[in-house]
């Protein structure tokens, strides 16, 4: 028999923050990906996930959303063994290239999700769970007819600060100015959340996000970055 699930009429109608790509999977990916994933590979179902049991430690939880490549996740995973990290993104071939990381430099300490973000937070977050959650240069969709596609929004920063505990981080970065006013606006228009750095202020780079190599790129031709760092303040409805 089959479940009735009454959103999803809703969940059809969600305006996704991706358009997947056609990239083709390397060979190396793939073998990353059959070797590695029975270890770190996680599912959707209905079950919430249990860090203790996952990681096989009580340990901080964070949270990367869209790591790309990976290159920043696997870096920060090595230099906190102490953290257990979980990745999602929806690209195959990035997954293939975090795998490929986590193989090189012998990681135990990160598990992947390729899957949408808002499905891992829907079902298998468990609420006030996380110590941290990081979205680094999400896709900008600077068209004004995109816009809508912005991961940062309303509802979703709600749905985060829904997840994470409360003295839990919720950290952004974008290269895009008019992208980071947007996040400035909606994270302080959240009760949930206060700025780490004083109301309407940005943030200098704090030394756990790498420096990508995108980003010393665009430093040298003059581009800007903007990271913000809020803190979960106040418990959310849906968790007191
Ligand atoms: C512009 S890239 C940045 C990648 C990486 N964070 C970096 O700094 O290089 C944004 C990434 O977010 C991923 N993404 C977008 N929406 C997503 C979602 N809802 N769930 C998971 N990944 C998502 C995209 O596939 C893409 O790889």
């Amino acid at each position: 028999m089959t479940k009735e699930n009454p959103t999803a009429h809703l969940e059809k109608r969600r305006i996704k923050s991706f358009v997947l790509r056609q990239g083709r999977l390397s060979a190396s990916q793939q073998n990353a990906i059959d070797s590695l994933w029975p270890n770190v590979g996680l599912a959707l179902d209905e079950q919430l996930l249990c860090f203790e049991t996952l990681f096989g430690r009580k340990a901080p939880t964070l949270v990367e959303i869209g790591f790309g490549m990976g290159s920043s996740l696997a870096e920060m995973a090595e230099r906190h063994p102490e953290n257990n990290y979980i990745g999602i993104e929806v690209h195959r071939p990035g997954v293939g290239a975090l795998l490929k990381l986590i193989e090189a430099k012998q990681l135990n300490n990160i598990r992947v999700f390729n899957e949408d973000a808002i499905d891992v937070l829907n079902q298998k977050i468990p609420k006030n769970s996380l110590d941290a959650v990081y979205l680094f240069f999400p896709d900008p969709w600077h068209k004004s007819k995109h816009k809508k596609r912005r991961i940062v929004q309303a509802e979703f920063v709600a749905k985060i600060a829904e997840h994470l505990k409360s003295g839990g981080l919720f950290h952004m970065a974008t290269d895009w100015e008019d992208y980071a006013q947007q996040m400035m606006k909606v994270m302080s228009e959240t009760k949930a959340f206060k700025n780490l750095s004083g109301s309407g202020q940005f943030t200098p780079r704090p030394n756990y996000r790498p420096l990508t190599k995108f980003e010393q790129r665009g430093q040298r031709l003059g581009h800007g970055v903007w990271d913000l760092v809020f803190v979960k303040t106040h418990q959310t409805a849906e968790s007191s």
